[in-house]
């Protein structure tokens, strides 16, 4: 028998943090794989640049996810151009360490706390809450699957060594929220799973690391032996969005190479 022929998959995807990094990496996957992507970020000339050299209909939004009064906005801006986006992927994520030190408990500022809960946590809540309210008002056609993804931490999972207790704390609420939005969710046929990173090249897993060769040796504790690819946690992502997902919901994918086994 011929193999069937997948019908291209059209959905509209909200991608944010997609400016730099991972979120990059997932704007890139998806739109490979046919989704219409919409590229938000804080930092809007990186969104506007990732947007473009994607092309049309891919676009580009400036939001700040922990932002209540954006995040609307956010979302108003692009159901009223392209209708109900299916696929929510909250890649945004902030890792605060002054002076390049991994501050302590004992002398951590209140201030870096909550900077460090208002990005990670609140923006997972706000636009979460945000997508649910809406698909709850006008459910997706029967057949396109509702996704959410969210970004937990290795660091949640362990309890980090190289960031601050601000940020393992905030991505452990993201995991228990995730677990939350996807019991909320499930009515409508929406799943809602988070990827947890393990060491991940990228701009935020260098500002924890000083001198040369500090990665290198950061690589030798990693079964697989070698730090993670942004490509490697966006083909996690690009599964749990995928229609091949739609029994997964409530689960956190671990793209760790073997940094933690559970
Ligand atoms: N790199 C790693 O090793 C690693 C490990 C575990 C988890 N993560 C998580 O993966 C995600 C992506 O990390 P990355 O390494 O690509 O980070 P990055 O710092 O390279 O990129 C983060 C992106 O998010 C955007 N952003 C930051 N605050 C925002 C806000 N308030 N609103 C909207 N956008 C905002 C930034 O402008 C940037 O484009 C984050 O949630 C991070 O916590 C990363």
């Amino acid at each position: 028998m011929p193999a069937a022929t997948a019908a291209p998959d059209t959905r509209w995807a909200l991608v944010t943090g997609g400016g730099k990094g991972i979120g990059e990496a997932v704007c890139r996957l998806l739109a490979a794989q046919g989704l219409k992507v919409a590229v938000a970020d804080i930092d809007g000339a990186n969104a506007a640049r990732v947007a473009a050299s994607l092309g049309a209909p891919h676009r580009a939004l400036t939001a700040d996810v922990s932002d209540e009064a954006a995040v609307r906005r956010l979302f108003d801006e692009l159901e009223r151009e392209v209708g109900p986006v299916a696929v929510l992927v909250n890649v945004a994520g902030l890792l605060l360490l002054p002076g390049g030190e991994r501050p302590l408990i004992k002398d951590m500022t209140l201030d870096l706390w909550e900077r460090s809960f208002a990005v990670n946590a609140r923006g997972s809540f706000l636009v979460g809450r945000e997508y649910l309210a809406r698909r709850e008002a006008a459910p997706l056609p029967a057949g396109q699957g509702g996704r959410v993804v969210f970004f937990g931490s290795v660091a949640a999972q362990l309890g980090g060594y190289r960031s601050s207790a601000a940020y393992i704390a905030a991505k452990a609420a993201v995991l228990g929220f995730t677990k939350a939005l996807a019991r909320e969710s499930a009515h409508l046929g929406v799943t809602v799973n988070a990827v947890a990173p393990g060491l991940i090249d990228t701009d935020m897993l260098r500002s924890t690391v000083s001198g040369s060769g500090a990665l290198e040796a950061a690589a030798k504790n990693i079964p697989l032996g070698r730090i993670g690819s942004v490509d490697d946690v966006a083909a996690a992502v690009a599964y749990l969005v995928s229609p091949q997902a739609a029994y997964l919901t409530g689960v956190v994918i671990d793209v760790n190479g073997g940094y933690r086994m559970q």
